[in-house]
């Protein structure tokens, strides 16, 4: 199956489904694998280390993701209903998101984190994560539930943000 990318555009702040909770997947059926597919080709020509559905403008509980460097291959990871079951320690890092054009700031995260869900099969996955894969489990399923990473950063950084932005909109 072919996909044209080109036509699907990312969802970008501040569009309200990037602010909407996405519901549990129950079925994983040819629509969904379509959804995964597309998800699949949309991060890697970005390009970017991972997507959730809402920024497709899907809101079913998907992400995709893969932050090995783009030298060793394509190894695309896919967790639907996704949850971390346990979190540990502090890790910084500067994040960005395709959703959030023109921008970057560190965020705090928890730096180990064990994640469920299931495969697109519908095999169960168990996920012990750290370093950049912790931080990109966490950033993803936050879109899951309506949550950017700008909302981890200080009220003072994020209205910053927002002036820019509301610059950047009037140049187009
Ligand atoms: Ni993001």
């Amino acid at each position: 199956m072919t996909h044209d990318v080109s036509k699907t555009k990312i969802r970008t702040y501040p569009d309200p489904v990037l602010r909407a909770e996405a519901e549990q997947v129950e079925d994983i059926d040819e629509k969904t694998q379509i959804l995964i597919d597309r998800m699949i080709d949309i991060m890697y020509s970005a390009p970017g280390i991972g997507l959730a559905a809402n920024q497709v403008g899907e809101l079913k509980r998907v992400i995709v993701f893969d932050v090995k460097p783009r030298e060793e291959g394509r190894n695309p990871l896919v967790l639907i209903n996704p949850e971390i079951v346990d979190s540990e320690g502090k890790t910084s890092y500067e994040e960005a998101c395709l959703s959030v054009i023109d921008f970057s700031a560190e965020v705090t995260r928890s730096a180990h984190v064990q994640a469920k869900g299931f495969d697109r099969h519908g095999k169960p996955m168990d996920i012990e994560a750290e370093d950049l894969l912790a931080i990109c489990l966490q950033h993803e399923i936050d879109h899951l539930n309506g949550t950017l990473y700008i909302d981890h950063i200080s009220s003072l950084k994020r209205a910053l943000y927002k002036k820019k932005l509301k610059k950047l909109l009037k140049m187009k």
